[in-house]
């Protein structure tokens, strides 16, 4: 038989594209579904006629029964999070047994983590998962004689000593932050019961993919996160602590770069992002940073917006901070891990871009497409996205290195003619509107990219592939 291959599919923006959605998508073309980066950080929820799932750390072809599901080693892992997840999955009838690996050099993430994460994670408005001090320790390695990076192949070579070793770290951490205590012994019963749950899951064979792979299997790499959250690449330090562009898929996704195929990017048709951080294109700049991170994401709430302002009106103004607020709820864009409003912002191409050369994005999925009809109600009855940016007075056509310059940038904005046709039905890529037909091709010349599909609504049968 001949070897396999394997494509990887990323998020080109901040987050929240909705690659889920494409990846259900396109599952029934391949073999394995494999997470390579990131862990309880990202979520997405998956629907069928059963009910809605939540995900966060199994990747998201899950009901699709006859594909592998994959966790990375450059993934890192909540122990309770990730067995409550697999019983969630099991009770929703969906048997995981045989059919989910966890590569056994993937970082558990320890309780002091965690600690540290909510203790300091709010100015970079983290998740609170412990994902940053997880990575750091990944790379710190040891402190004396007392290991930092701990793996699932330790606990299980060596249980004792790895939670002999949790507990030191937890209770030093607590001492040295003078935080509010958790119970370290309580947290690291509750992880003893969770790894007994997680073992039968564990690969040991760190050559588990590339087998595969060799006898023929097709592997779908699933980036978490997005490429303006990469640890190096993107907007930093207002990033994740993981690599997100497509490389890393052969390195945290256990397989070498010699099968790659092609590369898949996903970007949202109306930008958003949450936390902290540079967003050239935001509808209401800084002031919607604010007010999207005021107490800690928690202030402004879909319920208290939905009750606060009228939708339609604010869709109108010729503010365009109140534009983004009914642009955010009428996409229903508030986080599905931390349930904090999204920011919003138009589409830039410049951005969107630099993440394709970065990644040697072959293919674009572009979602949210339907949303798009929703600017024709708007006071400039035109859909904006971004063509250029200035820096100091000089076109650029990349993403600044540091932060703060990229928020010194102006962007060129360019209005295109707004449709009012409600596409969520449409399935044919020439029965949309000619004018968003215009506005793809605009994105395809500048990103150099061809369009794979688009998506029209939130079902999973609600795409239109451009053939
Ligand atoms: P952390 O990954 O929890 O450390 O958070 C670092 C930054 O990445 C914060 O701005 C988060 O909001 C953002 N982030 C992390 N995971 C996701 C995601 O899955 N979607 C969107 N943003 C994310």
């Amino acid at each position: 038989m001949p070897a396999g291959y394997s494509d990887v599919l990323i998020g080109l923006q901040y987050g929240d594209e909705g690659k889920a959605k494409v990846i259900d998508l396109l599952a029934s073309d391949y073999d394995i579904v494999a997470r390579f980066n990131g862990g309880a950080n990202a979520g997405h929820t998956i629907a069928d006629a059963r009910g809605t799932l939540a995900l966060h750390q199994i990747p998201s072809a899950v009901f699709h029964p006859s594909l592998l599901l994959y966790i990375g080693s450059g993934c890192v892992v909540s122990l309770e999070k990730l067995a409550k997840e697999i019983a969630a999955v099991q009770a929703f009838g969906i048997d995981l047994s045989g059919r989910l690996s966890i590569s056994s050099q993937a970082s558990v993430i320890q309780p002091h983590h965690v600690v540290i994460d909510e203790a300091t994670g709010k100015e970079l408005g983290t998740t609170k998962n412990g994902i940053g001090p997880a990575y750091a320790d990944r790379a710190y390695r040891m402190e004396g004689k007392r290991q930092l990076n701990i793996r699932l192949c330790d606990l299980l070579e060596d249980p004792k000593h790895c939670f002999d070793a949790m507990k030191r770290s937890t209770l030093d951490t607590i001492d040295r932050m003078d935080v509010s205590a958790i119970d370290p012994i309580e947290t690291i019963t509750r992880m003893e019961e969770a790894l007994k749950t997680l073992t039968p899951f564990i690969e040991r064979d760190t050559l588990f993919l590339q087998k595969r792979v060799q006898k023929g299997a097709r592997v779908l790499f699933e980036g978490a996160q997005s490429a303006m959250l990469d640890v190096v690449k993107g907007t930093v330090p207002y990033v994740t602590s993981s690599s997100t562009l497509a490389g890393a898929a052969y390195t945290g996704g256990d397989l070498s770069p010699s099968f790659h195929r092609k590369t898949i990017g996903v970007a949202k048709a109306i930008m958003s992002r949450v936390g902290n951080g540079p967003f050239a294109s935001e509808f209401g700049g800084e002031k919607s940073e604010a007010y999207c991170m005021e107490d800690d994401g928690n202030a402004h709430t879909r319920d208290y917006e939905q009750k606060t302002y009228d939708t339609e009106a604010f869709l109108a103004s010729e503010d365009p901070f109140e534009m983004g607020v009914a642009l955010r709820l009428l996409g229903g864009e508030y986080g599905t891990t931390t349930g904090r409003p999204r920011r919003m912002g138009m589409l830039d191409l410049v951005q969107l871009s630099y993440a394709c050369s970065m990644s040697g994005v072959d293919v674009l999925f572009l979602t949210k497409c339907d949303l798009l009809s929703d600017f024709e109600r708007t006071a400039a009855n035109a859909i904006p996205f971004v063509t250029g940016y200035t820096l100091d007075e000089q076109d650029i056509d990349f993403v600044p290195g540091s932060s703060d310059t990229y928020r010194r940038v102006r962007c060129t904005v360019t209005l295109a003619p707004a449709f009012k046709e409600n596409i969520s039905s449409v399935r044919s890529w020439g029965d949309l509107p000619l004018a968003l037909q215009q506005v793809l091709r605009t994105i395809e010349r500048k990103t150099g990219t061809k369009m794979l599909g688009i998506g029209v609504g939130p079902r999973s049968d609600q795409f239109v592939l451009k053939k």
